[in-house]
Parts: C-alpha cells; sequence; structure tokens
C-alpha cells in the first residue's frame, strides 16, 4: 500500500480523489490542512499538531447491505489507537470518539458504491493529538496532550494508527465503546427534539430507541449529558 506523507493540503480527503483510477490502496496523512472537512457540511479545524488522516480503501466483495462495517472498522481502529496511548476512549454513535467527555476525533467518510457492492472508500480521520484548544472549542474538543499532559510523536501515532485501520472489527466491540447505549439522550431530528434512551446498534449501523424508533446516522444530532 502506498503512503504518502504532506505539510499542508486542502483536505487528505480530497487529495486521495486523483488515486482512485490506480484502484489502489493509499493513505495519506498531512501536518495541517487549509480547508478540512467534517460531516454535514462543516468545515473541520485542522491546525498544525493534529494528526488528518485518509485512506482510500478498495474493497474486494463487501455488499452494499454491509457499507456501515467500514464505518465500524475506522472507529474502532482509533479507539484501539488511543487505548495503545493509555487513553479512555467512548465513541459517540455514530463516528465521534470522545475521551473525557470531550471530542478527540472526528471522522468523515464517502462510499463509493457500484451496483449492489461498496466499490471504495474514503475515511478521513482527524485526531487531536498535540494541539490545543482554547475559546470555546475548549469546553468541547480536547487532544491527546491536554488529555495526558504530555506530548506524542506524531509519526508513531499515524503508524499505529494505520496499523489498525488494516484489522476490521465488529460491531459488539464497537458497542462495548458507546457513550450512547443505555443513558438518556437529547436527540434533534430536524426540529423536533426528543429525549429517549438508545438500546441497542443494530448491524447495519442503525440506533434502536427504548421505544423501538430506529434512528439512521446523519439524520440527527444527539447530545450526551442532558
Ligand atoms: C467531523 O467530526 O465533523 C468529521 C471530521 C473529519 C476530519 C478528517 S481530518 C482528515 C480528513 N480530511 C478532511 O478534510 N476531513 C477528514
Amino acid at each position: 500500500m502506498r503512503i504518502e506523507k504532506l505539510k499542508t493540503v486542502n483536505s487528505t480527503n480530497l487529495y486521495l480523489e486523483k488515486f482512485i483510477k490506480g484502484r489502489e490502496d493509499v493513505i495519506v496523512c498531512a501536518e495541517e490542512q487549509t480547508a478540512g472537512m467534517g460531516t454535514k457540511g462543516r468545515s473541520f479545524v485542522s491546525q498544525k499538531g493534529g494528526l488528518y488522516v485518509s485512506k482510500l480503501a478498495f474493497h474486494r466483495n463487501l455488499p452494499a447491505s454491509e457499507i456501515y462495517s467500514v464505518n465500524i472498522n475506522a472507529c474502532m481502529a482509533v479507539v484501539k489507537t488511543l487505548l495503545c496511548y493509555g487513553l479512555q476512549p467512548k465513541i459517540k454513535w455514530p463516528n465521534d470518539v470522545f475521551v473525557c467527555g470531550k471530542k478527540i476525533c472526528g471522522i468523515l467518510i464517502n462510499n463509493s458504491l457500484c451496483g449492489d457492492k461498496v466499490d471504495y472508500s474514503i475515511i478521513g480521520i482527524g485526531v487531536n493529538v498535540n494541539n490545543e484548544f482554547d475559546g470555546e472549542l475548549k469546553n468541547i474538543a480536547i487532544s491527546m496532550r491536554e488529555a495526558c499532559g504530555k506530548s506524542f510523536d506524531l509519526d508513531e501515532v499515524f503508524m499505529t494508527l494505520c496499523t489498525n485501520l488494516s484489522f476490521p472489527s465488529n460491531i459488539k466491540e464497537y458497542a462495548a465503546f458507546s457513550s450512547v447505549l443505555n443513558r438518556k439522550v437529547k436527540i434533534i431530528r430536524g426540529n423536533r427534539t426528543f429525549e429517549a434512551v438508545p438500546t441497542e446498534i443494530l448491524p447495519d449501523g442503525r440506533l434502536k430507541l427504548d421505544d423501538g424508533t430506529l434512528l439512521s446516522a446523519g439524520e440527527l444530532d444527539l447530545k450526551i449529558g442532558l
């Protein structure tokens, strides 16, 4: 697999698009992004000290019905990486990783389908490693350095993440790190806000609530700690 390290790029996810025709897996990491992309069309703050990684992964024979496994594997690769450095990560469904109640990593995945199969995925992962937050962000974001009181070797964290990205995981492992299961959360869906207790993450990635409602990622915001 090809691995590239960049100093500055607009977005590592965008950068990988030029490799799609080559049909070879590629991982790229950047020291900073000038136009980091987040979920729901938001931007992603990507200053120096963080780790900005994207992987272009071609799937051999992944049915579209199992597309959610790409998200599970990416989340668990981050969780396993953070565990290696002594942190205690939690996953806020579907794919934010938290430490000490604050976001330490965001994941943005673009999947491409071919018929009823997933052809390839671009898996973008932004981990707060040695960067520090101030102002409003300090209340909601945290870095590995802030959580542990010491700096980390970015190249080493990158290689650990690359290794963990090559191993598959499963919904059971993912559920074990969930921060939303069996506790009351606030759900904002369109212009409706309600409280519920998620009881299960289904194999297709949907979240089951205590009243039986099934929620799909992307259609809502979920707040923990009412
Ligand atoms: C989110 O939490 O909103 C998702 C953030 C995803 C950020 C990563 S950083 C590497 C890759 N390149 C991007 O432009 N975005 C993802």
